[in-house]
């Protein structure tokens, strides 16, 4: 059987940095995220008696080395769970360019692994258990599998470890607007970011502090209260970046142009726009606005020097099963 998945990236408002174990992918704290609308990767998977080995290709081209590696164990771990030995051909597209200021492992991770369910005919596998086994391939990829407004519980173990939604798509029209500033290859990506994350010796204070802005970021959520969101988003941002400063190796994701954005958004907030910026670890900014505001804070960003590209997205619903075949 083959069958296809969508699935959207998505942006944190709480964000996730650091495991309580790497392996299981169980997070040090719960997180918050939207998922982005328009921007997806498709991704076929078909289980196959006829190979010897996994294959991807990826945008067209036949991956080797780290990329297909990190895909053939979590294809070895569906595997397993699924109770199947077949190899997989996996076909993926993403409609978004790589280095585009936007993270393509959580809707990597997600459509591969809804694929790969959906192509093994396993009718009995539900969201909550979609989202543990998108974890495990990568931590984000579980906020990617349930739609609109998404809350990741750490729990401390693989079953209590999901993600939900807690509002749909519709529940509040925000956008983010992406401040492209540099379009690089990151250094040092996320897994061996969180890696480190233990290093800082801030990481017990934040984490500490976690379940408290998880709440006051759910709560505005729910009641649309910019104000108190735009305040607890930037602070569990910044707080972020703080432990990736401090970690030993230092990691420092900040461009001068970032600092600028940041720096703008806060004064455009003073001046009453409804606006706040959270960034991932690379130095592009995702201004968070509402949606009457989302052109005014385009053509500004626009008009910024450091500014190489600005994208928006709307609030994305869930992963899906586009199409299902038998071969
Ligand atoms: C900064 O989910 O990319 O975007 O689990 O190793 O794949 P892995 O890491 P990943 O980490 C995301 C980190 C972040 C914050 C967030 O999305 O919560």
């Amino acid at each position: 059987m083959e069958a296809t998945a969508r699935a959207h990236p998505n942006i944190a408002f709480i964000k996730y940095w650091g495991n309580r174990d790497d392996h299981l992918r169980i997070p040090a704290n719960s997180s918050i995220s939207m998922n982005l609308d328009g921007l997806s990767t498709e991704t076929t998977v078909e289980w196959a008696d006829d190979i010897a080995a996994d294959y991807l290709i990826l945008n067209g081209t036949a991956q080797t080395g780290p990329a297909l590696e990190r895909v053939q164990r979590h294809l070895d771990m569906l595997r397993r769970r699924l109770n199947l030995s077949a190899y997989a051909r996996v076909e993926s597209t993403n409609n978004f360019p790589m280095g585009a200021g936007i993270a393509s492992s959580a809707s990597s991770f997600a459509a591969l692994t809804v694929a790969g369910v959906a192509a093994s005919g396993r009718g009995d596998i539900d969201e909550r258990e979609l989202t543990r086994l998108a974890r495990l391939g990568s931590g984000s990829a579980s906020r990617s599998v349930p739609g609109g407004f998404v809350e990741w519980h750490s729990g401390d173990s693989h079953e209590t470890s999901y993600a939900e939604s807690m509002a749909p798509e519709n529940h509040w029209a925000l956008v983010d607007v992406i401040a492209v500033i540099s379009t690089a290859h990151k250094a040092v990506g996320s897994t061996e970011g969180h890696k480190s994350a233990s290093t800082s010796v801030l990481q017990t204070a934040r984490v500490a502090d976690a379940a408290l802005r998880f709440e006051q970021c759910k709560r505005a959520i729910l009641d649309r209260d910019f104000v108190t969101f735009a305040e607890v988003v930037e602070r569990d941002s910044n707080l972020m970046h703080a432990i990736m400063m401090t970690s030993r190796p230092p990691l420092f994701y900040w461009l001068p142009g970032s600092l600028e954005v940041m720096e703008s958004v806060r004064s455009w907030r003073s001046e009453g726009l409804d606006v706040c910026y959270t960034m991932d670890a690379g130095p592009n900014v995702h201004c968070i606005c509402t949606q009457e505001r989302a052109a005014e804070i385009e053509t500004r960003l626009r008009q910024m020097t450091y500014v190489v590209d600005v994208r928006t997205a709307g609030v994305g619903g869930a992963a899906s099963v586009v199409r299902v075949s038998k071969r």
